[in-house]
C-alpha cells in the first residue's frame, strides 16, 4: 500500500519545509519538494491513499518515554490497560510509548519482564518498548541488567523515594550505575528523598493534616533538589549517564543545569502537569478534589515560579524531554482510597492523550518554537531511548509514524469532549488548545482521521531499543 501526504509543511528539529511525504507499506520512502517530478510526474495519481495536508504541519509521531499502563501501585492498579492507553495515546498523536516493567522486591527481573510482555503483546494500538524498574538491586538483578540490554531493554529506573516499595539506597544506586556504565545502559532516576518525606508525612498526619494539598507540602522542593544532587554525584562517581524523570522543582532543574554545564551526561525530563498545574490551584482544590492531581514529584507552587522556570529550561535545553508519566487512576474507588489520609491516594495523573496538544499550546503562547515542540515530543525521546532513525524523524527509511497537525483546528479537552483514557475524570478538564491532531499514522496505517479511530488492537509491536543515542 502506498500513501502520499500531500501539500503539508514538514517540521523537524532543524526547520520546516513544504514537502509531500511518500510512504510505501510501513516505511517512509521519500520527501518530495513541490515541483520535483524526479519520482514520476503524478505521485498523487499513483498512490493508493492520498492525505491532504495543505495548511497543516506534518510531524514525526509522538514518542512518550514515560507511561505506566496497568501498573500495580498504591494498593490498586493504573486504570488504563495497554489497549485503552495506547488507543488514547494515538488519539493525541503519540505513536510510540516506552512503558515501565515493575520488578517487585524479591521477584526475578526476567520474570517481571515476561509478565509485562504478556500484558502488552497483542493489545497495543501503537508500538511500544519497555524500561525496567529495579525494585531490588542485588547480584541477580545486576546480572539481569546485562541480559536485558541484549533484549532491547536499555534503560533502568531506580527510586530514591517510596521506602519499602521501590526504594534503593545509595549503595544500591551506585552499584546499578556502575553496571550501567559497563553495559552502556541508561539509569533513570526518581529523585526525591523518600526517607525524609516519610518523616514529614508521618508528622503531618499526626497533626491532622490529611488533605491532598498536604501531599505536596510534605514533599518540599528541598527533597527533590537534594536527591537530584545526590543522584548526579553518584552518577559522576560511577561514570554513568543519568536521566532524571518527572522534574518539577526549579531548584532541582538548576542543579541539573549546573551539572550539564560541567559537561556531565545528565538529562532531565518534565511533564505537562509541571508546566501548567500548581499546588495552589489544583492540589489545593476544595474538599477531596485535589486528589485528582496527586502525583510525585508533586505539583509545585505557582507563587514560587516553578512553572515559568520549567518552561525556560525547556528553551535552554537543560530539560531534554517532555513525557507524560501517564499513571491514571479513577476518583471512584482508586483516588478515594486516600479519603482522610493523603498518603493513601494513589500517585499519578493521566495525560497520554494530551501531551502533543498541551505542548503545542506552548508554541502558540510563544514559550517554545515549533521545531522545539517536535524535538521535545518526538525526536529527543526517540534518541534518548535508542529508537531514533526508526522513530522521531520524517525521513526515508523511518517508520511511517506521522501526525498531520492542524494549526487552524481547535481542541477542547475534557470528559465527553476529547477523552479516551480509561479514567472517570480529566486532569485537564477545560483546557482549550489552539490546534488539533488531524490525522495519525502508525507504521503506515491510518489510526486517526476525520475525527474517528481506525486503529486495531495488536497492531502495535514491541520495539527492541538500541542504547541511548544522546551520549557524547
Ligand atoms: O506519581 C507518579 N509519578 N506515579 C507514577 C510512578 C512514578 O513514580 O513515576
Ligand atoms: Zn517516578
Ligand atoms: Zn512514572
Amino acid at each position: 500500500m502506498t500513501t502520499l501526504i500531500r501539500g503539508g509543511t514538514v517540521v523537524s528539529t532543524t526547520g520546516r519545509t513544504k514537502a509531500d511525504v511518500l510512504i510505501d507499506g510501513e516505511r517512509i520512502v521519500a520527501l518530495v519538494a513541490p515541483g520535483d517530478t524526479s519520482l514520476g510526474a503524478d505521485l498523487a495519481g499513483s498512490a493508493e491513499v492520498v492525505i491532504e495536508a495543505e495548511g497543516k504541519y506534518v510531524i514525526p509521531g509522538g514518542v512518550d518515554g514515560h507511561t505506566h499502563m496497568e501498573m500495580p501501585f498504591g494498593g490498586t492498579q493504573a486504570s488504563d490497560t495497554f489497549e485503552t492507553g495506547t488507543r488514547a495515546a494515538a488519539w493525541g498523536g503519540t505513536t510510540t510509548i516506552v512503558d515501565f516493567v515493575v520488578q517487585k522486591t524479591g521477584e526475578r527481573v526476567q520474570d517481571s519482564l515476561a509478565t509485562w510482555h504478556d500484558k502488552a503483546a497483542g493489545d497495543c494500538a501503537i508500538d511500544y518498548g519497555f524500561h525496567q524498574i529495579l525494585g531490588g538491586v542485588d547480584e541477580d538483578s545486576l546480572k539481569a541488567m546485562d541480559e536485558l540490554v541484549g533484549e532491547g531493554i536499555t534503560s533502568f529506573k531506580l527510586f530514591m523515594a517510596y521506602p519499602g516499595v521501590f526504594y534503593s539506597d545509595d549503595g544500591q544506586i551506585l552499584r546499578a550505575m556502575q553496571r550501567a556504565s559497563d553495559n552502556g545502559s541508561l539509569i533513570m532516576m526518581h529523585a526525591e528523598n523518600g526517607t525524609a518525606i516519610d518523616v514529614l508525612v508521618a508528622q503531618a498526619l499526626a497533626r491532622g493534616e490529611t488533605d491532598p494539598i498536604d501531599h505536596g507540602r510534605t514533599r518540599p522542593w528541598e527533597t527533590e533538589e537534594e536527591a537530584t544532587h545526590r543522584a548526579i554525584m553518584l552518577a559522576r562517581i560511577a561514570g554513568a549517564p543519568l536521566y532524571i524523570v518527572h522534574m518539577s522543582a526549579k531548584q532541582a532543574v538548576a542543579t541539573l543545569a549546573a551539572a550539564r554545564g560541567e559537561g556531565l551526561n545528565v538529562f532531565g525530563e518534565t511533564c505537562p502537569q509541571y508546566l501548567y498545574l500548581s499546588l495552589e490551584e489544583q492540589l489545593g482544590a476544595p474538599g477531596f478534589e485535589g486528589a485528582k492531581w496527586v502525583c510525585s514529584t508533586p505539583l509545585r507552587s505557582r507563587a514560587e515560579g516553578h512553572q515559568d522556570e520549567i518552561w525556560r529550561h525547556l528553551r535552554t535545553g537543560d530539560l531534554s524531554v517532555v513525557s507524560t508519566d501517564h499513571c491514571p487512576f479513577c476518583m471512584k474507588e482508586q483516588k478515594e482510597l486516600g479519603l482522610g489520609d493523603f498518603s493513601k491516594i494513589p500517585n499519578g495523573i493521566g495525560s497520554v492523550e494530551h501531551r502533543l496538544d498541551l505542548l503545542y499550546q506552548g508554541v502558540v503562547d510563544g514559550k517554545i518554537s515549533l521545531e522545539r515542540w517536535v524535538e521535545l515530543c518526538s525526536t529527543t525521546p526517540a534518541r534518548m531511548f535508542g529508537l531514533y532513525g526508526r522513530k522521531g524523524v520524517i525521513a526515508p527509511g523511518a517508520d511511517a509514524d506521522v501526525v498531520v497537525y492542524d494549526p487552524h483546528g481547535h481542541t477542547s479537552i475534557g470528559v465527553g469532549k476529547t477523552h479516551h483514557m480509561n479514567m472517570d475524570y480529566s486532569a485537564w478538564e477545560g483546557f482549550e488548545i489552539e490546534g488539533k491532531v488531524d490525522t495519525v499514522l502508525s507504521r503506515g496505517s491510518v489510526v486517526i482521521s476525520d475525527g474517528d479511530y481506525h486503529g486495531t488492537k495488536g497492531h502495535g509491536k514491541f520495539l527492541r531499543r538500541e542504547l541511548c543515542q544522546n551520549l557524547i
